[in-house]
């Protein structure tokens, strides 16, 4: 049941909460567009909430300021209503109103190269097209020291790329709901506790203070060009900001209000979540030593039960989809092969699992262990030829390998690391396409299109559009 991975009380609150907005967004609803309400914003499918400190989004953080040297503040790609990151289609949209030149538009790492022309709109469309078609940033990062193997060919269409500084073109990853991370960025290059096979305990509440300071020091080194370092009382005061941000799909165009009629949906209700490092871990990594419990998703429990709603209400086959979406995310079977990080960790050739195994914190969808794996997604054969295309080889056996983004290799020189990159956080999805950490995935039909294939599921056309419906209401 929701209430029992809820701190107790919560479920309480919770429906008070969730009573209030109701009747808060009951006429909004009528209108379609979202309420007056500063922590509301409208997306792709409906609504999307963040739950912040005295309700409001204190733009006098300097989370907001240009800390820097190029005008970027960190909302330059982390913007509330994208979910605190970009989507490809605002940051087409941001092109076309500002001809491109706003700050987000910058060479050093938004543009496919830094050494691109700018100068004029023309130069600058072809210049940004990674940025405004995938909402990606290029991640420049050199080929480790004493790595286990070696870089012997790059086939980069922007020209730039060496071993002195690999592009990986990466999307930013949301700056709310961060307070659950086991591990900081995609290749988990800021987690301050390691974050290295075999799952290790990854950070706790000290450590991803300070992996978030240091995130932020180098975002305004480095994203923001400053010359000048900033002091801790900045760093303190945008950790506080965006470490206070919680952040979920509110309302559905279909299925209303999602936390309404016993739905667990929306930011308040996620704020109470309850999380340890290793809560329900898959692979036994709970330090509480509860057993694994696959199902992860229970937001929408009291939906799956269809004779529960009135077969008047509007909303009812809607709902009844992101139930059995739901349903599906927990207890679908997957075979899961050929994933390093898991499959190689526990010794498995096949791991009869779910979307919840690798995606193990409840209602949160990360992996609760900072686990990096390699699910594919940066895999040669999946390279578009817009891509950077990287070929490894290894030092010690000579056999090669072809890569889009070596991911926690670059950090740690290991063979066995290429291509791991963390789970995400699964929540405001729908406010926040592309996926996936090169956003290769368009649509949320696309993620689920690519597990299908990837690992062989046999997904009929209902179970994808259920499991979209209810990735939509995340
Ligand atoms: C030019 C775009 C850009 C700017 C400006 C920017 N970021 Fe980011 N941010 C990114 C990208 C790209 C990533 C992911 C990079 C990776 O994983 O390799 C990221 C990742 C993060 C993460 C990691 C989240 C997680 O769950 O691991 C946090 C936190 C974050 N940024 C906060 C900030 C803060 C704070 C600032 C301002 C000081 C800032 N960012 C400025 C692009 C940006
Ligand atoms: C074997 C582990 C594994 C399984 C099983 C798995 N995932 Fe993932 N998932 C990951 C990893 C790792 C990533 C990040 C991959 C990357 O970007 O390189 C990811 C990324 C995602 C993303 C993109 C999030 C974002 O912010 O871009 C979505 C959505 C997602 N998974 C949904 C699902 C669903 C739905 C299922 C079940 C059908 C599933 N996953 C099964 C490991 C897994």
């Amino acid at each position: 049941m929701s209430a029992s991975i809820l701190p107790r009380g919560a479920s309480r609150l919770a429906c008070a909460v969730s009573l209030l907005l109701a009747s808060a967004l009951a006429s909004a609803q009528l209108a379609t567009r979202p309420p007056v309400d500063p922590l509301i914003t409208p997306d792709a499918s409906g609504w999307l909430q963040t739950h912040a400190p005295n309700h409001r989004i204190d733009l006098h953080n300097p989370f907001f300021q240009s800390l820097g040297s190029n005008g970027r503040s960190c909302n330059s790609c982390h913007r509330q209503g994208e979910g605190w990151t970009i989507s490809a289609a605002e940051v087409q949209h941001r092109f076309d109103v500002t001809r491109g030149l706003d700050p987000i538009f910058a060479l050093v790492d938004g543009a496919d190269s830094p050494r691109d022309d700018i100068s004029t709109l023309a130069a600058r469309e072809k210049a940004f097209s990674m940025l405004t078609s995938r909402g990606v940033i290029r991640v420049g990062l050199p080929m480790p020291a004493n790595a286990e193997f070696t870089l012997v060919a790059v086939d980069d269409p922007y020209g730039y790329a060496s071993a002195a500084e690999l592009s990986l073109f990466r999307r930013p990853l949301p700056a709310t709901n961060l307070i659950w991370d086991s591990a900081v960025m995609w290749d988990g290059r800021e987690t301050f506790a390691p974050f290295q096979p075999p799952m290790d305990a990854g950070l706790d509440m000290e450590d991803i203070r300070s992996s978030l300071s240091s995130q932020a020091l180098h975002a305004i080194l480095g994203h923001e060009q400053a010359t000048v370092t900033p002091d801790q009382k900045t760093l303190d005061a945008i950790v506080d900001f965006e470490s206070h941000l919680f952040t979920a799909q509110v309302f559905d165009r279909a299925a209303g209000i999602l936390n309404e009629g016993g739905g667990m949906g929306g930011a308040n209700i996620l704020a109470q979540q309850r999380f340890w490092i290793g809560i329900n871990d898959a692979l036994g990594n709970d330090p509480t030593l509860e057993p694994f419990d696959a199902n992860v998703m229970q937001l929408f429990d009291d939906w799956r039960n269809p004779r529960a709603m009135s077969s008047l209400d509007p909303h009812a086959r809607a709902r009844a989809a992101i139930a059995r979406g739901e349903q599906l995310f927990d207890s679908m079977p997957i075979n899961i092969r050929g994933v390093a990080g898991l499959n190689d960790v526990t010794g498995q050739s096949v791991i009869r699992g779910t979307c919840g195994t690798c995606h193990d914190s409840p209602n949160i969808g990360n992996h609760s262990v900072g686990a990096p794996l390699n699910i594919g997604i940066a895999d040669g054969s999946r390279r578009t030829p817009d891509m950077p295309l990287y070929t490894l080889r290894n030092n010690s056996t000579g056999e090669t390998v072809q890569t889009t983004d070596p991911g926690l290799a670059m950090l740690t020189g290991k063979w066995a690391d290429i291509g791991k990159f963390k789970g995400p956080n699964l929540r405001g999805l729908a406010a926040r396409a592309p996926y996936f950490h090169n956003g290769s995935a368009a649509t949320l039909n696309d993620v689920v299109n690519f597990y299908d294939t990837r690992f062989n599921i046999g997904m009929t056309d209902q179970q994808k559009s259920d499991l979209v419906a209810f990735l939509s209401a995340l």
